[in-house]
C-alpha cells in the first residue's frame, strides 16, 4: 500500500499544509516521490505543456492513460491521480464510471480528478460507490474555456462566489476526498476552505487553501514566458537547457566531443 492514500490525503484537513504537483513521466515523478511530495496529478495540463495542444480540449483518453501509468510506474508512496480528460466522463454516469475504471485498472493511477461542481455529483456518487477516489476541480476550469471565454479570475461577482460555494459543498457532500480551487479571489477560497470538511488545494486561489498545487513545468521554468501571475518559477531549467545543448554543439563541432575517455 502506498503511504499517501485518498483517505490520507483527506484526514490532512487542519493538520498539514498539502504541498502537491504534476507530472508527466516517470522520471519527474520518481524525483517527486523521492522529495516526499504526497499527491501528484497526471493534469491533463500536459496537453499544452508535453504534447504542443493549444488547450487541453484535444488530448485523448489514450494519451492520459499513457502518461499515468508512466508517473504510477515511478511512484512508490505519493498518491497518483490521474486527470479525466474532456468528454471522457460528461456524457453519461455510465461512461464516467467506465473511463475511470481505465484510469486505475490500466494506470495504475489511485484516483481520478473530474472539473465540475454540483453537475458532477451523479458521477462522483458512482465512482466512489465503486472504490475509485475522487478530487474534485472547481474554479476556472480549463476544460470550459470554450464556455468561460478565457482563462479568467472566477467568482468575482458575488452571484458566481455563491455558485462556486454551493459546488464545493455539493462535491464535498458526494464524497470527493479533496478539492482543487483554480483561480479565485484568496477571500473566496477561505470561505470554501471553512466549508468543506475535505482539503482544498489551491492554484491562483491564495494561501488560505489546505494545499497548494503547480504545474510544474511552470515551477521548473520549461513553459513559455508569461507564466500566470500565479506561478512561482524556482528553477530555470529552459535556460540550463539551452546552455548544455549549445556546449555540446560546439564540443561535437569542434572535436572535443567525443574524447579518448569516451571510447572503448
Ligand atoms: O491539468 C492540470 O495540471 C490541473 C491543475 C490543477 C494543476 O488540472
Amino acid at each position: 500500500m502506498k503511504t499517501w492514500t485518498a483517505l490520507k490525503i483527506k484526514q490532512t484537513k487542519g493538520r498539514q499544509k498539502l504541498c502537491c504537483l504534476t507530472a508527466t513521466d516517470c522520471a519527474y515523478a520518481r524525483l517527486l516521490d523521492e522529495a516526499g511530495i504526497p499527491l501528484i496529478l497526471v493534469g491533463d495540463s500536459l496537453a499544452m505543456t508535453v504534447l504542443g495542444y493549444e488547450t487541453t480540449l484535444p488530448v485523448t483518453l489514450t494519451e492520459m492513460l499513457h502518461h499515468t501509468a508512466a508517473v504510477a510506474r515511478g511512484t512508490s508512496a505519493a498518491l497518483v491521480v490521474g486527470d479525466m480528460p474532456f468528454m471522457s466522463y460528461q456524457a453519461s454516469t455510465a461512461q464516467a464510471v467506465g473511463n475511470a475504471g481505465r484510469f486505475l485498472k490500466e494506470a495504475g493511477a489511485d484516483a481520478v480528478k473530474l472539473e465540475g461542481g454540483a453537475v458532477r455529483v451523479p458521477a462522483v456518487r458512482a465512482l466512489t460507490a465503486n472504490g475509485i477516489p475522487v478530487l474534485g476541480h472547481i474554479g476556472l476550469t480549463p476544460q470550459s474555456i470554450r464556455a468561460m471565454g478565457g482563462y479568467t479570475v472566477q467568482g468575482r461577482k458575488p452571484e458566481d462566489a455563491r455558485r462556486i460555494l454551493d459546488d464545493a459543498r455539493a462535491l464535498d457532500a458526494a464524497g470527493v476526498f479533496a478539492i482543487v480551487l483554480e483561480c479565485m479571489p484568496p477571500a473566496l477560497a477561505a470561505e470554501v476552505t471553512a466549508a468543506v470538511s475535505v482539503p482544498t488545494i489551491g492554484i491562483g486561489a491564495g494561501p488560505s487553501c489546505d494545499g497548494q498545487i503547480l504545474v510544474l513545468h511552470d515551477v521548473l521554468g520549461l513553459t513559455p514566458e508569461p507564466a500566470p501571475k500565479f506561478v512561482k518559477r524556482y528553477a530555470d531549467l529552459a535556460g540550463t537547457v539551452r546552455e548544455a545543448i549549445a556546449a555540446y554543439r560546439r564540443d561535437v563541432e569542434n572535436g572535443a566531443y567525443p574524447a579518448p575517455e569516451h571510447g572503448y
